[in-house]
């Protein structure tokens, strides 16, 4: 995998694509005989080859053989940047233990916090970059990093300088999202408020000046923060013109995504235990439900999510790994697709729409990732499979053939690469 800026331009005519280039939750519509035109990295045309206006002529051709081609994989939600592993807390669980005994037995968030303020921002980088290529390698060409391991203005700072800096390394977008209100770190025990007071009044603004928070998350749920603590971190991002999400529901309901949706939240993230009022409030914020099987899976949920309710309420509903140490070690967006079909019964076109216009939506980034727009720039997959549902079918395949990320080639598969 070639990173930053030595890999090659993918300007010209890419044809000869089965081309989805707006996958819709309703049908995966193929346009056989499909065209991408790239210029100056950005997509300046796409439709039928027999369209293909006569100006562009000159340009290069990167013969697609048929392949089917889509817009780039978004992954919505994720604690990429960390330090440590958590495999002793999977034992644990095995022998009986649930997450929240494991977090109140001293396990759970706060040792990944541990472990990731003993880690130096280089370190961090170096295990981050290598979860990102792994991620990268499958299709991923967006992704969102929160914070949440540091709980200290130093380290959320160190995290989120990470994730900056994979974007610049990797040619990907990234999106920051500050989640400060992650768990109580161990200095502040039975300081909640004061912990609280501290994200909205010091951490929060000084990170937003610093240019390193695109969105602000917190985890509202009994073993974290209160509802009123919750809205407090609203109030702040509020305050700062940046955009909140929410863990919401996820042990229990919490009502935590009613008032994220009063605050016009991107998504409500996990949902497991969200209501019917919840999922009205989210419709009509047009707030999007973000669907985490890899979580569900790892701690043997079997509260599914209100999935029939909110495809009834026309909510959009994406689907992301969740990647963190704790509750899902996963690194394939893909696999993702597959739980979300099998675990939570979303359709095939529903899966594919999750992790690209939809997952796109929930990180704001509706106009420019998830499908393949006219002057923005050129993200898109060619594809080792026949069918749009193979996407949704196969697990452990890295079926990517080339990937076009900001406008350049990456080669996955070099034997067919043009
Ligand atoms: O999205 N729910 C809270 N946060 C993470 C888990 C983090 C951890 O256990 O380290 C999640 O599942
Ligand atoms: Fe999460």
């Amino acid at each position: 995998m070639q990173s930053g800026s030595g890999a090659p331009s993918a300007d010209g005519i890419w044809h000869s694509l089965r081309l989805l280039s707006h996958p819709g939750a309703e049908a995966l519509d193929v346009l056989d005989d499909g065209v991408i035109v790239v210029q100056d990295g950005s997509v300046a045309w796409t439709g039928l080859g027999s369209d293909l206006p006569s100006r562009y002529a000159a340009l290069p051709r990167h013969d697609g053989g048929g392949a089917l081609a889509t817009p780039g994989l978004v992954d919505c939600h994720t604690h990429l940047v960390y330090g440590g592993q958590r495999a002793n807390e999977f034992a644990m669980r095995l022998a009986g233990a649930s997450y929240e005994e494991v977090a109140r037995a001293g396990g759970g968030i706060v040792s990944t916090v541990r472990a990731t303020r003993d880690a130096s921002e280089d370190e961090l980088f170096a295990s981050s970059a290598r979860r990102l290529q792994t991620l990268l390698a499958e299709g991923v060409c967006a992704i969102e990093v929160k914070s949440g391991y540091g709980l200290a203005l130093e380290h959320e700072r160190k995290q989120l300088r990470v994730a900056r800096r994979l974007a610049d390394a990797f040619g990907v977008t990234v999106k920051t999202t500050f989640l400060g209100a992650h768990a109580l770190p161990p200095e502040y025990t039975g300081r909640s408020a004061e912990y609280i007071r501290m994200v909205c009044e010091i951490m929060l603004p000084a990170l937003a000046r610093e240019g390193l928070v695109d969105a602000v998350d917190v985890f509202c749920e009994k073993i974290a923060f209160s509802l009123d603590e919750t809205e407090q971190v609203f109030r702040a991002a509020q305050a700062l013109g940046l955009p909140v999400k929410l863990h919401a529901e996820q042990l229990s309901d919490m009502d935590g995504a009613a008032l994220a949706a009063r605050y016009g939240a991107l998504s409500c993230d996990h949902i497991e235990h969200l209501s019917a009022k919840g999922i009205e409030a989210m419709r009509q914020a047009g707030t999007v439900a973000v669907l985490l099987p890899g979580a569900f899976y790892t701690l043997r949920d079997t509260q599914v999510p209100p999935i029939s309710a909110l495809r009834q309420a026309g909510v959009p509903m994406a689907v992301s790994t969740d990647h963190n140490p704790g509750t899902s070690p996963a690194l394939s967006l893909l696999l993702m697709v597959n739980m979300a079909c099998t675990l939570f019964r979303l359709t095939v076109p529903e899966a594919v729409a999750g992790v690209t216009q939809h997952a796109a939506r929930a990180l704001g980034l509706q106009h420019s990732h998830g499908a393949i727009i006219v002057g923005q720039a050129a993200n898109f997959v060619l594809w080792n499979l026949q069918d749009p549902a193979e996407l949704a079918y196969w697990f452990g395949q890295r079926p990517a053939r080339t990937i076009v990320r900001q406008g350049k080639i990456r080669i996955i598969d070099s034997t067919e690469a043009s």
